[in-house]
C-alpha cells in the first residue's frame, strides 16, 4: 500500500493515548488518513485527538477502549462500520508490560497481561478484519509485539509469553489474510523511551522504587524516540514486511537468533544477570 498520501483511507489505532500508539496516530494523520482512535484512558486518548485536529488533514474520532474486554471492541468496531464498510488499516497497539520472572507473577497477573496484550490483539482482529475481507479492497493489520518476542529474557517470562503469541498469530493471519490483499505486519521493537517505563508492574526482586528509577534512567539513555516506531510502522505497510525489529539491538537479536541461538540465549543470561548486579538482587 502506497503510505505517502492516505487521504481517503481509515486507520484505527488502539492504545492511541500514549507512547508508539499516539505517534503512530499523529503520524497517519499527518499524511491525510482519518483516524479512529482507542485508549482505555479517555483523556489521553482525547488529547491525542486533538493533537491529529490541529494538524487539520483528516478527521478523526476518539473513544475510550478497553481491548481486553470482547464486548467492548465489538461496539467500537460496530460504531465504526456505521460509518465506513471497513478500515484499511488496524493498528493494534495497546500494550502492558510486567516485569519479573515466572516464580513471582502471580495469576492474576497473568489474567492481565494476556487479556490486553494477546486477547487484545484477538479482539482487534476479530472485530475488524471480517469487514475488511467482505470489502474485498485489501488493507493490511499491524500487531505491535517487541524484541521480547523475538528473545526471551527471566525477567520478562509473562511479557515475554504475550510477545511471542502476537508474532505467531501475525505470521498465521498474514497466510490466511493473503488472498484477500490484507497484509499483516508485526512490530518488535527494542526499548523505546515511552511512558511504559512508569505504567510497567514490577513484582518479585525487580518490585520498587529504586528499580523503577533505573529502569525510567536505562530507556531515558537509551533515547529511542516512539515517533521512530511510528515511521517503522509506516515503511512495514509499504513494504508489507511481515515480522519488522525496530532499533539496531532488536535487529541484531533478531538475526543472531536465527543463525546463533546459543549465542542468543549465552547473551541473554549475560544481560539477565549483570541488571540483577546492577539492581543488587540476588537469586
Ligand atoms: N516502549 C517500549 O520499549 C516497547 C518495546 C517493544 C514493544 N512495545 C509495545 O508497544 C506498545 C505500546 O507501548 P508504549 O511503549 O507506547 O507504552 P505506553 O504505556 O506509552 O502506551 C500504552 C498505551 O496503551 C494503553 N492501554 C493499556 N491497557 C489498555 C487496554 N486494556 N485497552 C486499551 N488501551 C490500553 C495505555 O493507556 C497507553 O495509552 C505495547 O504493545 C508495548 O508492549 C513497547
Amino acid at each position: 500500500m502506497n503510505v505517502g498520501d492516505l487521504s481517503g483511507k481509515t486507520v484505527a489505532v488502539t492504545g492511541a493515548g500514549s507512547g508508539i500508539g499516539r505517534e503512530t496516530a499523529l503520524a497517519f494523520a499527518r499524511r491525510g488518513a482519518d483516524l479512529e482512535i482507542g485508549d482505555l484512558n479517555e483523556e489521553t486518548v482525547e488529547a491525542t485527538a486533538e493533537a491529529i485536529r490541529k494538524i487539520d488533514r483528516g478527521g478523526v474520532t476518539a473513544a475510550r477502549v478497553d481491548v481486553a474486554d470482547a464486548a467492548q471492541v465489538r461496539s467500537w468496531a460496530d460504531a465504526v462500520h456505521a460509518r465506513i464498510p471497513a478500515l484499511d488499516i488496524l493498528v493494534n497497539n495497546a500494550g502492558v508490560a510486567i516485569g519479573g520472572g515466572f516464580l513471582d507473577t502471580t495469576l492474576e497477573d497473568w489474567d492481565w497481561i494476556l487479556g490486553v496484550n494477546t486477547k487484545g490483539v484477538v479482539h482487534g482482529c476479530h472485530a475488524f478484519a471480517p469487514a475488511m475481507v467482505a470489502r474485498g479492497a485489501g488493507g493490511h493489520i499491524v500487531n505491535v509485539a517487541s524484541m521480547a518476542g523475538i528473545v526471551a529474557t527471566d525477567t520478562l517470562a509473562a511479557y515475554c509469553t504475550t510477545k511471542f503469541s502476537i508474532v505467531g498469530l501475525s505470521e498465521a493471519l498474514r497466510e490466511e489474510l493473503a488472498p484477500h490483499g490484507i497484509g499483516v505486519s508485526c512490530i518488535c521493537p527494542g526499548l523505546i523511551n515511552t511512558p511504559i517505563t512508569r505504567a510497567a508492574k514490577l513484582v518479585g526482586p525487580l518490585s520498587g522504587e529504586e528499580n523503577r528509577a533505573e529502569l525510567v534512567r536505562t530507556y531515558e539513555k537509551r533515547n529511542y524516540g516512539p515517533e521512530r516506531v511510528a515511521l517503522a510502522i509506516l515503511r512495514a505497510i509499504e513494504r508489507n514486511r511481515a515480522v519488522t525489529p525496530v532499533t539496531p539491538e532488536a535487529w541484531m537479536l533478531y538475526y543472531l537468533k536465527r543463525f546463533s541461538p546459543g549465542l542468543v540465549s549465552w547473551l541473554s543470561r549475560r544481560m539477565g544477570e549483570a541488571s540483577r548486579r546492577r539492581l543488587g538482587i540476588d537469586r
